[in-house]
């Protein structure tokens, strides 16, 4: 099976250090937002507007489902709430050895302060909003993961080799 996945908060690295280690490592990378986007043609961002949340939400379980005994030597990127839904960590355990991206909610913040691209975080509060479900998700994260990297004060070289 030999895939690893990477989890964490919106802006944590997944897809910037999911795409270098899968180079390293010469494994195929797959990121689950754009597994859905491709699948239904429009940017999540757009999902979200028209069909909602939960839309989006059952459309990651069923691509975990798609996935399940496909994939091999592959690094996975899954969007940040992916985790949080009932069933889906026993779902990305089963595709691999997931990985933990630890940032502190300060880096996040910075990262996160101009994008325009995560609907969850839209508006003049997508700060305290990015609070609220950092401290909501946290436990789930750290439950759902084999092994955790803190990515605070590392260059994405660094917490490649980490990982490896
Ligand atoms: C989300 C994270 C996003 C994307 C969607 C919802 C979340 O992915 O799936 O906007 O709930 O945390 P990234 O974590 O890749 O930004």
């Amino acid at each position: 099976m030999d895939n690893l996945i990477l989890i964490g908060f919106m802006g944590c690295g997944k897809t910037t250090v999911g795409q270098q280690l899968a180079k390293r490592l010469s494994y195929s990378f797959l990121d689950t937002d754009k597994y859905i986007e491709q699948k239904l043609g429009r940017t999540v961002s757009r999902i979200f507007e028209e069909e909602g949340e939960e839309h989006f939400r059952r459309q990651e379980t069923e691509a975990l489902k798609e996935l399940a005994g496909k994939l091999n030597q592959t690094v996975v990127s899954v969007g940040g709430g992916l985790p949080i839904r009932t069933g889906n960590s026993e779902l990305l355990k089963r595709l691999g050895t997931v990985i933990y991206l630890e940032a502190s909610k300060e880096v996040l913040a910075a990262r996160l302060k101009n994008d325009t691209t995560r609907p969850l975080l839209s508006g003049k509060d997508g700060l305290q909003k990015l609070e609220l479900l950092y401290d909501k998700r946290l436990p789930f994260y750290e439950a759902a993961s084999d092994f955790k990297i803190v990515t605070e004060n590392k260059n994405l070289q660094d917490v490649v080799e980490s990982i490896l």
